[in-house]
């Protein structure tokens, strides 16, 4: 009898440009079989997260600080999966774990790939394939976000930026206000994720929305765009803000020049604005630190999963990865994997 290896998506060839779609460099292909080595595991992977940054990835260099996918390999992402077949005694069968080892029907992990995902603190286990640890990072560590601040959140729908937006109300802010592309999107930062105000960056003047809902000036701002929402932050800084870079969306997936933004250097030292561009290592102190937050914060219901649940198989997750950075979707994006 032949054993049919599992599924993966492998990386056809790199991107070569923003505008070019992640499904057109990508493709489902079967594997061959691989059996887990001693004090490895099988995991029957179950939920695939899709984030803008695996964009990145498939271009030949990139500067985010982990490897960049290889042409004829298989990608790799966050994912969810239960153990299915273990020779590690710390992982037994049904033990269901968080990963990088994404993106494909199965992966063989060893236990220090593999993290328990805890039982009882979230009503399903993709509630851990959120961005929360960059977005925690920067609004508590990097921009020092407190009680009192007026804050200001760039790309404010999406996986990160909803996080972000979230732990500043939790934190106490004074008045939050995201941004985010089109109608459907304000509303849900506001009846949904309960920010203060939200804007539409397109069909809205960003400089008077910022003039009605900052009239001081806001005094911190999570900037996940770049480009020219950067430049209008400056404008409606107040003295001492902290702005803390955390992506340059409008860059990576606006084709334009976003990732160069113009820095007005006499609104900047005038006020003494505080730039402060951080890139999240994911240490066991920075994961711990929004993982006990998280769940204190869900059990309080300060706080909610962000995100946007889609059906499918791999196929599906390829081409979600184009929706996310097609701003179709909202939330931190995760694709529920059914059984072939
Ligand atoms: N510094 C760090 O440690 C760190 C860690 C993780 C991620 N990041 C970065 O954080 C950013 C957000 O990542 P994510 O995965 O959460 O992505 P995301 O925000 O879910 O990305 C998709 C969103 O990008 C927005 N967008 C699309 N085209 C745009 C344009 N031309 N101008 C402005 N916005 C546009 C869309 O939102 P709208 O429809 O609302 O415009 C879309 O929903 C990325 O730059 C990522 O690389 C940084």
């Amino acid at each position: 009898m032949t054993v049919r290896g599992p599924e993966a998506v492998v990386l056809r060839a790199h991107r070569t440009d923003v505008a070019q779609p992640p499904s057109a460099v990508l493709e489902v292909v079967t594997l061959p079989p691989e059996e887990p080595g001693p004090g490895q595991v099988r995991v029957r992977n179950l939920f695939q997260q899709v984030i803008a940054a695996g964009g990145d990835l498939m271009f030949a260099t990139s500067q985010i600080p982990v490897p960049v996918f290889r042409p004829g390999e298989p990608i790799y992402g966050p994912a969810v999966g239960r153990v299915v077949e273990s020779r590690a005694t710390d992982l037994p069968v049904g033990t269901v774990v968080l990963h990088m080892s994404g993106w494909r029907e199965e992966s063989i992990l060893a236990p220090g790939d593999a993290f328990p995902v805890p039982e009882g603190v979230f009503p399903g286990p993709e509630y851990l394939l959120n961005q929360g640890v960059p977005a925690y990072h920067g609004i508590v560590d990097v921009a020092e976000v407190g009680e009192g601040d007026v804050v200001l959140v760039s790309g404010a729908a999406g996986g990160v930026g909803s996080m972000a937006a979230q732990i500043a109300k939790a934190r106490g802010a004074a008045r939050v206000i995201g941004i985010a592309g089109g109608p459907e999107k304000t509303r849900y930062l506001v009846e949904e994720l309960g920010l203060d105000a939200a804007i539409d960056h397109r069909g809205e003047d960003l400089d008077d929305r910022l003039t009605e809902l900052a009239p001081d000036g806001i005094t911190a701002f999570f900037d996940t765009v770049g480009g020219s929402q950067f430049e209008a932050a400056l404008r409606h800084t107040a003295h001492g803000a902290r702005f803390a870079l955390c992506g340059v969306l409008a860059g990576q997936v606006g084709g334009g020049d976003g990732g160069h933004p113009r820095l007005d250097i006499m609104t900047a030292l005038v006020h003494e604005v505080q730039i402060r561009p951080f890139s999240t290592r994911h240490t066991p102190e920075q994961v711990q630190a929004w993982n006990t937050h998280y769940a204190e914060w869900y059990a309080e219901g300060r706080i909610t999963f962000a995100h946007t649940l889609l059906d499918g198989t791999l196929e599906r997750a390829v081409t979600a990865q184009d929706e996310l950075l097609a701003g179709v979707h909202r939330g931190n994006v995760v694709v529920r994997l059914a059984d072939r």
